[in-house]
């Protein structure tokens, strides 16, 4: 899989999850395996500039945490320009331009969705940033405003025309928020509408299976995986052996589970700090807790954890509850392990949507 000069072990990329995708979340992953190519959250390309201290922590990398892409939102062609250089010069190895984000803040200015509207002034910020750095500049983009507008095929030829070396394409529009199913045709059609350059399908895939269906079904290069990911770290390890074998891994064991979890808490502290790391990882453990089966206990306490002792003696509590849901093998009991994801697009049009992965709160909750 190449991207622009840059090339990547996996056709499988992190999609950015502002608040989540943090480097102690990018560290676990790449230490499980299959993940191409990392994004960081979006970052405010003049704060980038101004060298705020909050958004060069949102950039915060390792040697360990490569490739990465730095995403920028903004619409002042100069900002975008400047803040693509300086990312250069420091090693990044691609940078990507958010034109998906739904955010009223975001869209007012210019950046995020609202780029979608205004196909030639993006086209000639994207230029600018091409012209300026050596590395691949990447657009990451939704369909379109709304189903009257999927500007997204027009959109994507125009930014291949100018230079840029990949494009992202969640599958749904902004009026859609997180809503209805993802519309692989819409994929499809941006696919059919770049000559050469690499699309990368995004939205809802949370199983290997979806990943391959993606694939399969719109013709992209490969998939970007965001809350699938924050579900199921081992997904691109999965994904890529699925790909290279067609063999289903079998799923992590439950201790399995916990030690990257675990370790997941441990980097968070190591790049946060203890109270810091602690409070983050409040809305972190539950999301390891959905594949615990019954986890109540846990998710109660888990939400007030301020040290990794308060966190390990939650964690000691848990497992001890959990044993009347174990059999003589210390499995779960059928009754109470956890049903597997659909992704919205493999299932019958009828079918319930509890099988759906939830949109994490946090500081983008209206993403
Ligand atoms: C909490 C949250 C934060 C997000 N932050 C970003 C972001 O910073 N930049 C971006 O381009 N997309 C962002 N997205 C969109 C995701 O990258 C992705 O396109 C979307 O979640 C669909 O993919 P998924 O179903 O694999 O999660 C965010 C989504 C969520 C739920």
């Amino acid at each position: 899989m190449r991207i622009g000069s840059l090339e990547l072990s996996s056709n499988l990329f992190l999609s950015p999850l502002a608040g989540y995708t943090n480097l102690p979340f990018r560290l676990t992953l790449r230490e499980l395996g299959g993940l191409g190519l990392a994004t960081t959250d979006l970052v405010n390309a003049r704060s980038l500039l101004e060298k705020k201290s909050k958004a060069l922590k949102l950039i915060e990398t390792r040697p360990a945490d490569q490739p990465l892409a730095v995403q920028l939102f903004g619409s002042v062609p100069g900002e975008m320009r400047d803040a693509a250089v300086y990312r250069a010069a420091c090693g990044v190895a691609a940078v990507d331009i958010n034109m998906g984000c739904p955010v009223p803040k975001v869209c007012r200015v210019g950046g995020g969705s609202a780029m979608m509207t205004e196909l030639a002034k993006t086209a000639e910020l994207a230029q600018a940033m091409v012209e300026a750095v050596a590395i691949p500049i990447t657009a990451k983009m939704r369909l379109g405003w709304d189903d009257q507008n999927l500007t997204a095929p027009d959109l994507a030829r125009a930014l291949e025309d100018v230079g840029v070396a990949a494009v992202f394409i969640h599958g749904r529009t902004r009026q859609q928020g997180f809503q209805g199913t993802v519309n692989l045709a819409g994929i499809c059609a941006v696919v059919q509408a770049v000559k050469s350059i690499p699309v990368i399908g995004n939205g809802d895939v949370t199983t290997p299976e979806a990943a391959r269906a993606m694939i399969e079904q719109t013709g992209c290069a490969g998939v970007s995986i965001g809350r699938g990911a924050f579900y199921n770290p081992w997904i691109f390890a999965h994904t890529q052996h699925f790909f290279a074998t067609g063999q289903l891994p079998p799923e992590p064991a439950f201790e399995e589970r916990v030690r990257v979890m675990c370790r997941h808490l441990d980097l968070m502290i190591e790049v946060f700090g203890e109270p810091h790391g602690c409070r983050m990882f409040r809305k972190v453990a539950p999301w390891y807790a959905r594949r615990f089966g019954p986890a109540n206990v846990f998710n109660r306490r888990v939400v007030h954890v301020s040290t990794t002792a308060e966190f390990h003696a939650a964690l000691e509590e848990f497992l001890r509850w959990r044993r009347q849901f174990l059999d003589a093998h210390g499995h779960l009991k059928p009754q109470y392990r956890p049903a597997p994801l659909v992704a919205s697009f493999m299932e019958e049009p009828s079918a319930s949507r509890s099988h759906q992965i939830p949109v994490p709160k946090g500081p983008m909750e209206t993403w």
